[in-house]
């Protein structure tokens, strides 16, 4: 029986907001610096193809699961954990599969913020007009002098979590649903402005769609399979508990299918969308698109700097970047927040600046990882920056996911299940739905982590 709960952080105002909200998290750096530059990596369209059927094998089932969680707990992803696993006769140490999503939001958020410091510090540039006519080594320049300087990484970072804080810290409805509801849209149309200058200036365009649609195999390795597998998790915002904590604010009147579907579709559109605004102006600057996380941050700049319209382009790319940078940011602080929220019986504001605070210090070492302790090691040729982000990424993201997908697959009964996804259990839509989530997701999780550990040869 399904206990009616309701959330203590309030709900979204209708299901739109709460598509809003999560296509606001799930689209972010991860679309727009990651993506592109681990499709220029990765020989373009092979690593396309492999990323879109982890999006639709294993993204799409783990988020609908992933909402269905939440939206029978209510509560925090912990709290959410214990009461869905009691109420199904299960064990209540499924809530430890909480706390690992609480621990990757604390590992990514403090590379992200980092990162969503940069995008920051960008905007600042593309004000000051610094690309106009930026040479490549001056380019180059500009980004390794902000990366080695300690001082500036933690002011821009510093300044990106206090953004995070005050939205989280107002709350469900006048904090994430009023920044979601005023940015997703201004999101969308400069993403529109920026593919459309692609398509109609540039004349790369054609090339770029070859870059991204017509796959070369021999590129492919079995590490490029685990790559686009953490990038589909990533980007989609799964296996750590912001989709859930979401979908706890979502109410029981709205179909967590077809959101789902929304989301995954519209974080997908955006990352192919970033890739077709960002390639044709790096081919039709003669530029190449395999510079790594330097392509949007090193590249793009020297095109702004060349280009007309380049600086208006410039400033509108670096606002969507950050734009994008905060409602993902603040769906990572969420979780955390809402359990401290939850077990201190309702000071938010005190909760998310607790949270805020011990991220900002693991960010900060994030952010020296890169200048004064780039000689330290925290794994094996990895500084402390990209430890953490293979560690939560490539590691307990897909974990994540892959539990989430057992728990709802194999350990809640079918009839929560279909009650809680208002789905009839003889469709087809819903048997595909379990039978990707009981054997598909898992299976392709497990057979990519073996794979990477190099048990295949
Ligand atoms: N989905 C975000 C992006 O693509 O940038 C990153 C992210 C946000 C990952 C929230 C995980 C998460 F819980």
């Amino acid at each position: 029986m399904a206990v009616p709960r309701a959330s203590i952080h309030g709900e979204w105002s209708s299901g739109l907001v709460f598509i809003l909200a999560a296509t606001g998290s799930a689209v972010g750096l991860g679309n727009l610096w990651r993506f592109p530059y681990l499709v220029g990596e990765n020989g373009g369209a092979a690593f396309v193809i492999i990323y879109l059927l982890c999006i639709l094998l294993v993204g799409l089932p783990i988020m609908i699961a992933e909402i269905t969680i939440g939206r029978r707990g209510k509560r925090s992803p912990i709290n959410s954990l214990r009461s869905v696993s009691l109420e199904e006769g299960r064990s209540r140490r499924w809530s430890l599969l909480g706390w690992l999503g609480v621990a990757a939001g604390f590992f990514i958020l403090s590379f992200y913020s980092v990162v969503g410091g940069w995008a920051l510090f960008y905007v600042l540039q593309a004000l000051l007009g610094s690309f106009g006519g930026i040479t490549a080594d001056a380019a180059s320049e500009l980004f390794d002098t902000l990366l080695a300087s300690p001082g500036s990484v933690v002011v821009w970072h510093t300044l990106f979590m206090l953004i995070l804080f005050v939205i989280v810290a107002a709350g469900v409805r006048r904090g994430l649903q009023r920044a979601v509801t005023l940015l997703m849209p201004l999101l969308f149309v400069l993403l529109i402005l920026l593919v459309g200058y692609g398509m109609a200036a540039s004349g790369a365009f054609q090339e770029a769609m070859a870059f991204m649609f017509r796959p070369d195999f021999s590129a492919v390795e079995a590490g490029t399979i685990l790559t686009a597998l953490g990038q589909a998790f990533f980007t989609l915002s799964l296996g750590m508990g912001a989709i859930m904590v979401y979908g706890a604010y979502l109410s029981r009147q709205e179909s967590i299918a077809k959101s789902a579907a929304w989301i995954v579709g519209m974080d997908t559109a955006t990352a192919l969308l970033a890739g077709l605004a960002i390639f044709p102006i790096v081919f039709a600057a003669g530029l190449e698109p395999g510079e790594g996380p330097g392509l949007v941050f090193v590249t793009l700049p020297i095109v702004f700097g060349e280009i007309p319209f380049g600086y208006g382009l410039g400033l509108l790319f670096f606002v969507l970047l950050s734009v994008a940078a905060v409602t993902s940011g603040m769906s990572l602080l969420e979780p955390a927040t809402a359990y401290l929220t939850e077990q201190t019986g309702g000071n938010r504001a005190q909760a998310a600046a607790l949270i805020t605070g011990l991220i900002w210090v693991l960010g900060i070492a994030c952010g020296l990882s890169l200048n004064v302790w780039s000689g330290f090691e925290l794994l094996p040729g990895m500084g402390i920056f990209d430890a953490l982000e293979f560690v939560s990424n490539d590691i307990m993201l897909p974990l994540g996911g892959l539990l989430i997908a057992v728990f709802v697959a194999w350990r809640m009964r079918l009839s929560s299940v279909v009650s809680e996804l208002g789905a009839d259990q003889d469709s087809a839509v819903f048997k595909t739905w379990l039978f990707a989530t009981r054997f598909v997701a898992p299976a392709a999780v497990i057979l990519v982590f073996l794979n990477a550990t190099g048990l295949f040869g």
